[in-house]
């Protein structure tokens, strides 16, 4: 496994696999790695020739009163767990470097990017877009692979992929769960001990959902209140959404249709740490 700090360099390393037709396939990650990360890794590993995984704390899509700064930072662990994984290629450029002081462009996407995490994060998907594009014209991978946790981000990537018409397929791989059914995330770590015991009701509120669809509840509203009332078991749970919008154009949905692909999602903080969450459902 070799890593790389200067775009020029990955390139250089991954010709030959292009000139070859060899599958290349991505997983960008912003490194403090964990189970959600691996099982990206070990998917990608097993579909492509070539697995490149970029580390890289991206600042754009942090807002100025974000946890940019204490975002847990690790190479030397990360590049442990990639190796175990067989990963070919790190990526983890220098923030200068990856954005020079000239540098100018994003790229936004106008409806996808503002409803849910875009609503209270209103730039954090521009900066998502933005690098992640970047990301794909170093890399140029046949596929990219990321979680369903961040599934708003997965839908603005498919679609950005899809307007730009970047030649790659975007696939997005379930979410890992610890025990008690906590999506896993990078954040879990900053949790006190009576927050990670109630960070749990996240997911039980949306199974709730998830419960109700399947025994015949259509109304989004009232799906929303029973949720809630799950979550108020963590009494040290500040909701900051929870929505049942459309699995495509993340709309929100009053009554769900029969057959209809819908997800229910939700963000919750506890103290400063913001956690997200969702389920697909067929209504
Ligand atoms: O999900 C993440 O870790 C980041 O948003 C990503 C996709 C690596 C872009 O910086």
């Amino acid at each position: 496994m070799k890593t790389f700090r200067s775009s020029e360099a990955l390139k250089g390393a991954l010709v030959s696999f292009r000139k070859k037709n060899k599958k290349i396939g991505f997983v960008p990650t912003m490194g403090s790695l964990h189970e959600g990360h691996l099982s990206l890794v070990r998917l990608a590993r097993e579909e492509n020739k070539a697995v490149v995984v970029s580390i890289f704390v991206n600042p754009l899509q942090f807002g100025p009163k974000e946890d940019f700064w204490r975002y847990p930072r690790d190479l030397a662990r990360d590049s442990r767990l990639l190796k175990k994984e067989k990963a070919d290629f790190i990526f983890a450029p220098l923030p200068k470097e990856f954005y020079p002081e000239d540098f100018e462009t994003s790229v936004s996407l106008s409806r996808l990017s503002r409803p849910l995490c875009g609503a209270a994060r209103p730039t954090h998907f521009t900066g998502v877009a933005t690098g992640v594009l970047k990301l794909l014209n170093i890399v140029m991978p046949r596929t990219l692979y990321l979680g369903q946790k961040d599934y708003q981000q997965f839908r603005v990537i498919e679609q950005m992929v899809r307007d730009m018409d970047f030649p790659c397929r975007v696939k997005a791989a379930p979410i890992v769960r610890e025990a008690d059914g906590l999506a896993m995330s990078s954040r879990n770590i900053f949790l006190s001990r009576t927050e990670r015991r109630e960070a749990p009701f996240i997911r039980r509120s949306l199974e709730e959902v998830e419960r109700l669809v399947k025994s015949g509840f259509h109304d989004a509203s009232k799906l929303k209140q029973r949720a809630l009332e799950i979550l108020k078991l963590a009494p040290h749970a500040r909701l900051d959404y929870l929505e049942i919008v459309d699995a495509q154009s993340l709309e929100s949905v009053i009554r769900l249709k029969p057959g209809s692909k819908i997800l229910a999602a939700i963000a919750v903080f506890f103290g400063k740490t913001r956690l997200i969450d969702n389920v697909l459902i067929r209504g």
